[in-house]
């Protein structure tokens, strides 16, 4: 008999039939998001599961799935798995770095953008029928190009990030990171690493690209935001809970920075109420990697995974993403 496994949310019908393949594929086409409880009913004979960035594989969900091998995801984030868990019970768990880097970074210089240069702001002025007369100052932002450009985490999204705004926009770039870059990779981004109260003082956009985990929480909350200039904007396209979202709002409303760019919230789908009421943020439902060849390239990602780990396929005993390789060992 194929062993079973299961797809979480609805995919693309292409990514199915790669797995039915060689497996009984339990699909969720309706894309229920499942509870906890209903999850794990779900994969109940499983031996593998293609997630999101969104199911929490958690302790008691691996006590639960004693037949469950291998946990594969299409994010590259992985805050939502516990892998040392996964590890002690001998799970195989992926995720999917690299093929959504430059897609990410692309929305994250747009978000950066649209908020330096009140671009949704200004849509809702012109959609609402306000726009009766040119102005001069209307809608008069701050200047990207040559401004100084502030990374807040410098992985592989980082860079790319430095990238555009070192070549493309003529941007000084500063950034902080745990772990410098070497000389050669800071010269080819011409990034500069500073420590994080500079970073904070001296951009004039921020944008942040750090992995969430008990580290990372409210990394940037009221005291943070406080340091900024007045002029600045903020962006974070890397997780919920980053950011401290109440003392954005709060500094959004009382104009202590200028704008800020979401894609991601803390608790989300919800979004924290005041941030919907302000004009001067833009706010995007987590679609930073949502291109379509990325989002097609992500999931063919965890399915190369998932066959691997469960023993076919060109790459059968060797995901090619894995966190935790050691356990197939
Ligand atoms: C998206 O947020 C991801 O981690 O891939």
């Amino acid at each position: 008999m194929k062993p079973a496994v299961l797809i979480c949310r609805a995919v693309f019908p292409d990514i199915i039939d790669r797995l039915r393949e060689h497996f009984e594929v339990e699909t969720n086409e309706a894309d229920v998001v499942w509870t906890q409880p209903e999850l794990i009913a779900h994969l109940q004979g499983k031996a593998g599961v293609f997630i999101t960035g969104t199911q929490p594989i958690d302790t008691a969900l691996l006590a639960d799935c004693p037949e469950l091998r291998a946990v594969c995801s299409m994010a590259v984030g992985y805050n939502n798995i516990d892998v040392p868990a996964c590890t002690a019970r001998g799970v195989l768990v992926s995720n999917a770095p690299d093929v959504l880097t430059e897609t990410t970074a692309d929305f994250g210089f747009a978000l950066m953008m649209a908020a330096a240069r009140r671009i949704t702001e200004s849509e809702h002025f012109l959609r609402s029928g306000a726009w009766t007369k040119w102005t001069v100052n209307a809608f008069a932002g701050a200047d990207v190009h040559g401004a100084t450009l502030g990374v807040l985490g410098m992985g592989r999204i980082g860079q790319a990030i430095a990238r555009r705004g070192a070549l493309g926009f003529g941007m000084p770039v500063l950034y902080h990171n745990r772990s410098r870059l070497d000389a050669a990779t800071e010269a080819a981004l011409g990034a500069r690493w500073v420590d994080k109260e500079t970073l904070l003082r001296d951009s004039d956009h921020l944008v942040i690209v750090v992995p969430y985990s008990a580290a990372s929480h409210h990394l940037v909350g009221a005291a943070e935001i406080a340091l900024m200039k007045t002029s600045a904007t903020l962006t974070n396209i890397a997780r919920g809970g980053i950011v401290d979202d109440a003392a954005l709002a709060r500094a959004l409303r009382e104009h202590r920075i200028a704008a800020a760019g979401l894609d991601v919230f803390e608790g989300e789908p919800a979004v924290h109420p005041e941030l919907l009421t302000l004009p001067n943020v833009v706010l995007t439902p987590h679609i930073a990697s949502a291109s379509l060849p990325t989002r097609r390239a992500m999931a063919n990602l965890a399915v190369d995974n998932l066959l691997a780990a469960l023993g076919v396929g060109p790459q059968k005993g060797k995901p090619p993403t894995a966190l935790n390789p050691g356990v197939l060992a």
